[in-house]
């Protein structure tokens, strides 16, 4: 296995620290070796790890590592014993937007109450793999969050640098509680990354443009495929930011289907913010490069991001997978989001674009009300508690509005 650069295709030692290609600046990905073991011999072996007490067999990450890079022992491995979240069946929510057979994958439901647990493992794996004494990511609060937990268990030191005041203080709280230093940047995300990765930190970088996150995070599809005995849906919603998770997904689409796990692919929808959303902008418009969003804005401050980084690799799995992109606004997030808590499950502003999203495609008659459809739901309802609490204001301050002369 080894690193490749996804535009010109030059290629990398599979440990060497790099986030860019040498040759032309664009991103690289993990070259995943061909898994020669027959489909269904793979699909039996991942189903007895489940019942095996060892962390990399316990981990729903590691469980599946014939397509993860490294080949790192059951010593090396940084796990919080991640993934293994269930797949919950909507319905009030089903009801609500008109799909039957809709279900979420709720990724908040991992260690650190989001999906980023899942590539944060393999990230850490390899930045104690290659000695890293300290890492670093900017971040809308998810991330920082799940480094400064993986960065404690593995012993080494986590700089996190966040949007002055856009970010949620339960994510902050667990940054912090998790000893992470904390650098506040005036702006946004965007702008917080810039000054990370200017900063000359001697630190290794574990934000989504590092390969090895993404290939962790890519096993959300193969715990979702097996969790559905491998029938593949029609399609898989996620909301979009700075984009690394649709292209995981991708990835994952691809991989399995070389391999011949599965024969086809979902279709793959990436549902952005409006206030957020160059990434859509790209695709309604069919331009050739992503026009970053300058000031990008959002109530879901996890994917308030205005200049997303790997555009190029979910472009491809949109592409691939016959997908598309969409946007909704912050009144139908804030909607979907109280549905999602009305069916008994809750997940933070920014996963519940793919409900609203999935009601918007419904009403437009753009999905058959038949289809199979699997939402993946990207954090915790407790990741941002101060958004339930001003939107249950605003809701019964409205309500009294009503009833007062
Ligand atoms: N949902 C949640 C809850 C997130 O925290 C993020 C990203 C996304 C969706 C979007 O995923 O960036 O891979 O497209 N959060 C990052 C962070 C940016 O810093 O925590 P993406």
């Amino acid at each position: 296995m080894h690193l490749r650069c996804i535009q010109c295709a030059a290629t990398f030692d599979l440990h060497e620290r790099v986030l860019a290609c040498g040759d032309c600046g664009d991103l690289l990905e993990v070259l995943i070796s061909d898994v020669a073991i027959d489909p269904s011999d793979l699909k039996h072996l991942w189903l007895e790890r489940r019942m095996s007490n060892s962390g990399r067999n316990r981990s729903g990450v590691w469980r599946f590592r014939e397509f993860l890079p490294g080949d790192y022992s059951e010593q090396q491995v940084v796990t919080l014993g991640e993934g293994n979240v269930p797949l919950v069946s909507g319905k009030k929510t089903a009801e609500w937007v008109g799909i039957k057979d809709l279900s979420f994958k709720h990724l908040g439901w991992n260690p650190t109450g989001s999906f980023k647990d899942l590539g944060m493992t393999v990230g850490m794996t390899e930045a104690k793999f290659v000695g890293a004494k300290a890492v670093g990511c900017a971040s809308t609060g998810n991330t920082s969050a799940s480094m400064a937990a993986y960065a404690a268990r593995a012993g080494v030191k986590a700089k996190v640098y966040l949007p002055a005041g856009k970010l949620s203080h339960n994510k902050l709280a667990q940054a912090l509680d998790f000893g992470a230093e904390i650098i506040q940047v005036e702006g946004s995300f965007d702008h917080a990354l810039d000054t990370m990765l200017a900063s000359g930190d001697d630190v290794y970088f574990l934000n989504s443009i590092n390969p090895f996150r993404l290939e962790g995070q890519k096993t959300a599809i193969f715990e979702l495929l097996e969790q559905l005995n491998w029938k593949v849906p029609d399609y898989v919603v996620v909301p979009g930011g700075n984009l690394g998770n649709s292209s995981s997904f991708g990835k994952a689409f691809e991989e399995l289907t070389a391999a011949g796990l599965i024969e086809r692919s979902p279709r793959l929808v990436v549902v952005q913010a409006a206030g957020a959303s160059p990434f859509s902008k790209l695709y309604q418009s069919g331009a050739k490069e992503l026009t970053p969003t300058e000031h990008p804005e959002t109530v879901a401050t996890a994917i308030r991001i205005g200049n997303p980084r790997s555009w190029k690799k979910a472009l491809r799995a949109v592409r691939n997978t016959d997908g598309f992109v969409m946007d909704v606004t912050d009144e139908e997030i804030a909607e979907a989001k109280a549905m999602i808590g009305r069916d008994g499950i809750g997940c933070e502003p920014a996963s519940a674009a793919t409900l609203a999203g999935l009601r918007k495609l419904r009403s437009q008659g753009r999905i058959d009300s038949e289809s199979m459809v699997v939402a993946v739901l990207t954090g915790h309802a407790l990741k941002d508690t101060d958004f339930i609490i001003s939107s249950q204001q605003r809701t019964e301050a409205a309500a009294l509005a009503e009833v007062q002369p």
